[in-house]
């Protein structure tokens, strides 16, 4: 399997240097417009290799996408992150030109391949990756509900006082601030509701400080997180390279589910060869349906400004 990370910031390499530490995938190319740097990252992370015991072959390339032919899935990273303070729809009027140009180059080299958006506002600019490359929708998917539901495991497992690998829940909604849904009512610590165990004001600090999981780390940071949104996209890649069948929340193209058309925003969907699979419609309640009414609204405001 190929795989082509652009942008190889700090998201994009720690993306590169998962996919290559989980060893599932033959080659990665990591492609950047800055000279030189996504082979210096590219060579760094092969010294790597004997260390931690990896075979996949990770290469560099300055703005070349004839070096990304025939990729499988391909990652798009690039675009300015956020700065403490800034919310990501200001990112808005530099990435939108940005992921548009990237993916007419990509699909130009690999008319096969997956796309999964990073970018920033991740939601609008999936919406414009299916607008700049006309691909089916099950071919592209953005990425920010399973980096959300991640950061509400990491909030849950802290409240519960146990490891994350004992809890179970996710997020719907838009990748912002305001837009996230954590969907406390179906969080479980091994099948056991977490209601059992955490209190109202509990569960409600938990969904606030995974709403704003992002901002958090972009204001002890300087800049936005990489490790987390890293991690997110290589499971999703594993998931489609492997063909794991494995379910995320993340943002897909819709077209009447959850009362949604002509939106990308965060649902849970299956991931496998074919990308998205199948999107799950689970029962949501009165309050979750209106929440995601009011995030879509919010999503399609950010849309307009395309
Ligand atoms: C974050 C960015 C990737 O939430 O949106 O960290």
């Amino acid at each position: 399997m190929k795989v082509t990370v652009v942008g190889a910031g700090a998201v994009g390499a720690s993306c590169a240097e998962y996919i290559a530490i989980k060893d599932f995938a033959s080659e990665v190319v990591l492609i950047d417009i800055k000279e030189g740097f996504a082979e210096g990252k590219a060579m760094d992370l092969m010294q790597t290799a004997s260390l931690n015991s990896f075979d996949t072959k990770i290469t560099g390339t300055t703005n070349d996408y004839s070096k990304t032919a025939g990729s499988d899935v391909a990652v798009i990273t690039s675009g300015i992150p956020r700065k403490p303070g800034m919310t990501r729809e200001e990112l808005i009027s530099t990435n939108a030109g940005i992921v548009k140009s990237v993916a007419e180059n990509l699909i130009k080299h690999s008319p096969n391949v997956i796309i999964i958006v990073v970018s920033n506002p991740m939601d609008t600019m999936t919406y414009l990756a299916h607008q700049a490359t006309g691909l089916p929708k099950n071919r592209i998917i953005g990425m920010g509900g399973a980096l959300d539901s991640a950061r509400f495991k990491y909030r849950l497992s802290e409240a519960l006082g146990c490891p994350a690998s004992d809890v179970d829940g996710m997020v719907i909604g838009g990748h912002s601030d305001t837009g996230m849904i954590p969907l406390t009512r179906l969080a479980t610590r091994n099948s056991v509701p977490v209601s059992d165990f955490l209190s109202d004001e509990q569960m409600n600090y938990v969904k606030e400080e995974t709403k704003v999981g992002g901002a958090t780390l972009t204001k002890l940071l300087g800049t936005s997180a990489w490790y987390a949104p890293g991690a997110a996209v290589s499971a999703m890649v594993q998931a489609i390279g492997c063909d794991t069948q494995k379910m995320f929340p993340c943002s897909c193209l819709l077209e009447g589910e959850y009362d949604l058309n002509d939106i990308c925003i965060g649902v849970p969907a299956i991931i496998g060869r074919n990308g998205i699979e199948k999107i799950v419609e689970i029962n949501l309640n009165e309050a979750e349906k209106a929440k995601l009414a009011e995030s879509a609204a919010a999503v399609s405001k950010t849309n307009s400004l395309l």
